[in-house]
């Protein structure tokens, strides 16, 4: 025992889980169907119409590319897209898949019409993406059999499929790949009316009742985010366990996100010591982010993929071409005095 809340958090609230346990559970209160899935509905909407045509027709879906911040529910959708086209899932990830043989082994045993979820897609060697590029386009498969000069390609065919990528940065795509998706979706943060109907759904699910502003309350704070939103709830169950209470009430639902050190906006600790780095040691920015990085002692990636994206939706953040600039909002929020002139060159007032 004796373990700090926040570590947990820090472990945890936004980033996809190594613990079974948690895997677990997040998996149990993923929505199955379109109709369930909540919020995104632009996405959602032109999902179920390209579905219904490319079923009537009896094709394959075209490929579909979604992207945007971890835990706004990708993985989530590409499960759904294969359950609504009546397909097989085949799930892999850009990492996992080292050689060109790997993926052209996968591509090989795929069935007609399967949907073949590639994780984490920015992070595909290039040469595996070079066997994706007339395996998507085509459906064809170019070997290279032999080495040296008595090398020849052979080209087999593949049965129709559709590839669903996903990747927290799309930015990282070549372009090449990114053009052979039919289907580009961007995930966007949830608003508090979707967060809390996802809590309340969560909470039918697991048996939790949840009080009305307890359940609002843990959706405000949970930076857009369903996977926050369901982390929190499980989490805030815990107090309410502690306090021997049978439903979670605001009052108990407001102690564990103290505890939880979520605060009013839904920022954590590291949030919180970003924007405090950047104004206390770099006069609130521009600054770079390998030197903030470095400061906070934090993984580039990290901060980038997982703590920016919510920053810059509150707009405690900005990004300039000469690097991060911490916003007066922000400094409001963190009680911290606006200083006057300090980002003048940066953002000139608008004329009227
Ligand atoms: N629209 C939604 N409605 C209800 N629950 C959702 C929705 N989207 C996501 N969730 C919940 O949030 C959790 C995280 O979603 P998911 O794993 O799909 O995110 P992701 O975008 O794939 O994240 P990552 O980039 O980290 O892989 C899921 O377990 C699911 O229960
Ligand atoms: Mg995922």
């Amino acid at each position: 025992m004796g373990a700090r809340y926040h570590e947990r958090v820090d472990e945890h609230v936004l980033t996809p889980t190594r613990d079974p346990a948690e895997a677990r559970f997040e998996e149990s209160l993923r929505p199955r169907t379109l109709a369930e899935y909540i919020g995104q509905e632009k996405i959602t909407a032109n999902l179920g119409v390209f579905i219904a045509a490319a079923r009537s027709r009896a094709e394959s879906l075209d490929h579909v590319l979604l992207f945007g911040p971890p835990g706004l529910g990708k993985t989530t959708l590409a499960h759904i897209i294969a359950a609504e086209m009546g397909a097989p899932l085949l799930i892999t990830s850009g990492p996992v898949l080292e050689r060109a043989g790997d993926l052209a082994a996968i591509l090989t045993n795929l069935e007609p019409h399967g949907v073949l979820f590639v994780d984490e897609i920015h992070r595909l060697a290039p040469t595996v993406a070079e066997i994706l590029y007339p395996a998507m386009e085509d459906f064809t498969l170019d070997l290279v059999v032999g080495q040296g000069p008595g090398a020849r390609t052979m080209r087999l065919p593949l049965p129709p499929f559709t590839l669903v990528g996903a990747t927290t940065r799309a930015g990282l795509l070549s372009a090449p790949l990114r053009d052979r998706f039919g289907i580009v979706h961007r995930l966007e943060f949830y608003g508090a009316g979707a967060l809390t109907s996802i809590v309340r759904r969560s909470a039918g699910l697991l048996a939790i009742p949840v009080a009305d502003a307890a359940a609002e309350e843990i959706a405000r704070r949970a930076r857009g985010t369903p996977r926050v939103a369901n982390r929190l709830l499980r989490r805030v169950r815990d107090f309410a366990h502690a306090r021997a209470e049978d439903a979670v009430s605001l009052d108990t639902a407001r102690f564990g996100l103290e505890r939880l050190e979520v605060d009013g906006f839904g920022l954590d600790e590291l949030d919180r010591r970003l924007l405090a780095t950047a104004i206390e040691h770099y006069h609130g920015g521009p600054v770079g982010l390998k030197a903030l990085a470095a400061s906070l002692g934090e993984d580039e990636g990290t901060i980038e993929d997982i703590y920016e994206p919510y920053l810059l939706q509150l707009g405690f953040l900005q990004r300039t071409p000469r690097g991060r600039v911490v916003t007066d909002r922000a400094r409001r929020h963190l009680n911290y005095p606006i200083v006057a002139g300090d980002q003048k060159d940066l953002f000139p007032p608008e004329e009227p």
